[in-house]
């Protein structure tokens, strides 16, 4: 029987267990950048065989919630 925490082989991957985590809104990069908030919050989750991250807006405009981080300015560039 094939159990939760066993490898998966998905395309040129292979997934340490097959726990994936589904995408969510975090609201705390209150400069819209990528943060130590953020290495902290994936960090903890990092034993997971697969992590979707957040919706991250590719320009001011695409912005659907305060807070989220973005990937369209330097800052946010360097912070992911
Ligand atoms: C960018 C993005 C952000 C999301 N944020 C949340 C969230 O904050 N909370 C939440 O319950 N679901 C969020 N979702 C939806 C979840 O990822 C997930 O699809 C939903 O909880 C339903 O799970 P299920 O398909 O396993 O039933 C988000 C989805 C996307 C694409």
């Amino acid at each position: 029987m094939t159990t939760l925490l066993e490898p998966y082989p998905l395309a040129d991957f292979t997934l340490p267990n097959r726990v994936v985590m589904a995408p969510m809104t975090r609201s705390r990069a209150m400069n819209h950048a990528p943060n130590e908030s953020t290495a902290t919050y994936y960090a903890q989750r990092a034993s997971a065989g697969l992590i979707v991250a957040e919706g991250a807006p590719i320009s001011r405009q695409g912005r659907g919630y305060l807070w989220t981080p973005g990937i369209y300015t330097k800052e946010q560039l360097d912070g992911w």
